[in-house]
């Protein structure tokens, strides 16, 4: 019987933070990843394009007959979650639920910070999501749509990354949340960076860990496969330039990232 891949779409890049902890605790699984390169971003998008986007990719996916998609975009699994799981035929997973477990099992003093994309932050999705688990908790939430081009630019280390990044984190700190979740996958990239800015205190959620952890405890011990997996990699543009930034995010040289181009 044919294996059967995990799909994965981001906007861009951001989402092979997921993919990287997805392949660290399953790796025996095979992933197709999708970067939709044509229509980064989609932070600064309505829902209505960017569930547009989102089902087409999810067909392109399901074409491709993988057996669950991990949505490893903040943006898409706050607007397009529901349209995601009422058109497809495979079981769909976003990021927020588990950023938003992993955010709350992380505080100490109910204070939480959210940055994400404006389309995130607008949606209100980790807003809902932490206030289910802890109805007191008090939440800020801060955009940062600058982040997103620094890191498919490759500007993350520079000294204008940083610049931007304290004007992004001034409130954070001065409200005192102990817990920051990096609601967007392109986040992580710059964890280095943001971690110094907002000191030892204060504690960095990736949504990376527990999206991994969600998604084996979906598939259960049904994988009996032995060998290493497969990664295969599409973008909607410009194949040989996410390529290049690819396997420098991945640690390691991809031989292949296909074009395929989206109808949308
Ligand atoms: N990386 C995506 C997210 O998690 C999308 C960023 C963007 O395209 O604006 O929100």
């Amino acid at each position: 019987m044919r294996k059967q891949a995990i799909g994965i779409f981001d906007s861009g890049l951001g989402g092979l933070t997921i993919l990287k902890a997805l392949r660290r605790r399953l790796p025996h699984e095979d992933f197709i990843y999708f970067g939709d390169t044509a229509n980064v971003p989609y932070g600064s998008k309505s829902k209505q394009t960017v569930t547009r986007f989102s089902l087409a990719i999810a067909h392109f996916l399901e074409e491709q007959q993988v057996k669950l998609i991990v949505v490893a975009c903040n943006t898409a699994s706050a607007l397009a979650l529901d349209a995601l799981r009422k058109q497809c035929r495979v079981p769909v997973l976003g990021v927020i639920e588990p950023g938003a477990q992993a955010a709350s099992q992380s505080t100490q003093n109910g204070c939480i910070a959210v940055l994400g994309t404006e389309a995130t932050v607008r949606s209100q999705a980790y807003a809902k999501a932490i206030s289910k688990k802890m109805p007191h908790a008090k939440i800020i939430q801060q955009a940062c749509p600058l982040f997103v081009p620094l890191v498919e630019e490759n500007w993350a280390k520079t000294p204008a990354a940083n610049l931007i990044a304290q004007t992004y984190l001034a409130p954070i700190k001065r409200n005192q949340a102990d817990t920051v979740i990096l609601g967007c996958t392109h986040y992580p990239i710059l964890k280095p960076m943001l971690a110094t800015i907002l000191g030892k205190n204060i504690r960095l959620v990736d949504p990376a860990q527990t999206t991994a952890q969600a998604v084996e405890k979906f598939l259960g011990k049904n994988s009996s496969a032995k060998s290493k997996g497969k990664l295969t990699v599409y973008a909607s543009d410009d194949p040989t330039r996410f390529k290049r930034l690819a396997s420098r995010l991945l640690g390691q040289p991809l031989s292949t990232v296909h074009l395929k181009k989206l109808n949308v």
